[in-house]
């Protein structure tokens, strides 16, 4: 049996840090990737193949020529704001690509995947802190669609003996430690991205989405998580699938909530930079309160975040930030 792992989505952020960690475990990662949100400069780990999901016949093609022994599947879109705005944008191409996805894995005999799911699928629970058991009630097309993938898995794997390890992250931050690869998207919609724009005079100011959420502060609670360390945890996954330990749901989070105000203020410190702020109105599908409560991953799978903490978390991205050029931005 080969080594290889189908990481679908690899030339995105996290896809990208999930293929530089699997390359250094010893696995090869082949990328697939349609470049919508991604970038051919990140795929940087292994083979890349350009392809749309839902272009069966390619996928086929990748298949057979690479018979991977597992996926790990991170193509989707997953802008909040997006969805709210555009949601039969996120159900064709997050359920479509799935569904295809799917469907190739099992006539191509290949059964183990590896999923990345969100906390979005969890909707506003008022302010408890979130597990693998709380009950998943969406609040917008994009944590509905990955909560039927979801339901997609759990189908195929009744039918097809597919075997999953399905993980709900928090709010993804940082860059590579060793600065190959970062954070590159185009807009930038993502809290902690803008906050370094700022700080580096690229962008003016920061809008504040709502300051009368029922949060001390005002304004929204995320959870977030060291991208190298969320991979790490992926690449614990492909262990567990291949010890045939059955299939699981992991939250991976933190466990530590921390408000945009807080947020922005750790940035300043970090950069050493005044970020000029506007108060604007709530964005749509935002929750008040996002922190995980779980102890799952720890417990189970052995995830030790080494790298999580706030600060820690944005200087990777500032160092990241200072040094790599945004493959959006090269000067025409
Ligand atoms: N925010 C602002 N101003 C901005 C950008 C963001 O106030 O310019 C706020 C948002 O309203 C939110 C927080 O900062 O309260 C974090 O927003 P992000 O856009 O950085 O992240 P989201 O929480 O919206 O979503 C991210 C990923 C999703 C994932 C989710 C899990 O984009 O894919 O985390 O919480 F599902």
């Amino acid at each position: 049996m080969n080594n290889n792992i189908l990481v679908t989505g690899g030339a995105g952020y996290i896809g990208s840090h999930a293929c530089k960690a699997l390359q250094r475990a010893g696995y090869t990662p082949i990328t697939f990737d349609n470049l919508e949100t991604g970038w051919a400069e990140v795929v940087k780990f292994g083979p890349f193949e350009k392809g749309d999901l839902r272009d069966r016949a390619r996928l086929d093609d990748v298949f057979d020529r690479w018979k991977p022994k597992a996926v790990m599947h991170f193509a989707a879109l997953s802008q909040v704001g997006e969805a709210v705005r555009d949601p039969g944008k996120y159900w064709s191409a997050n359920i479509g690509g799935a569904v295809t996805l799917l469907q190739a894995m099992a006539d191509h005999s290949c059964r183990d995947i590896v999923f990345s799911s969100t906390c979005a699928t969890y909707g506003d629970q008022d302010g408890v802190l979130l597990d693998e058991a709380t009950p998943q009630r969406p609040i917008n097309a994009y944590g509905a669609s990955k909560r039927a993938i979801e339901d997609m898995i759990s189908d195929f794997g009744a039918t097809y003996g597919l075997n999953s390890v399905i993980f709900r992250y928090f709010n993804v931050a940082g860059a590579d430690p060793e600065g190959e690869i970062g954070e590159f998207h185009t807009p930038e919609t993502h809290l902690i991205p803008i906050l370094l724009d700022v700080a580096s005079g690229e962008r003016d100011k920061v809008t504040i989405f709502g300051t009368d959420y029922p949060t001390p502060d005002g304004t929204c609670i995320r959870d977030y998580v060291h991208v190298s360390d969320l991979v790490d945890a992926h690449v614990a996954g492909v262990h567990w699938l291949e010890a045939g330990k059955g299939n699981r749901v992991f939250c991976l989070g933190s466990s530590r909530g921390f408000s945009v105000r807080e947020v922005i203020a750790e940035a300043q410190e970090v950069t050493a930079s005044q970020i000029r702020t506007e108060i604007g109105p709530r964005r749509g599908g935002d929750a008040a309160r996002l922190v995980s409560g779980s102890v799952a991953a720890a417990r189970d799978l052995g995830w030790q975040p080494a790298r999580s903490t706030l600060s820690q978390m944005i200087e990777d991205a500032w160092r990241v930030h200072q040094t790599l050029q945004h493959p959006g931005k090269r000067a025409s």
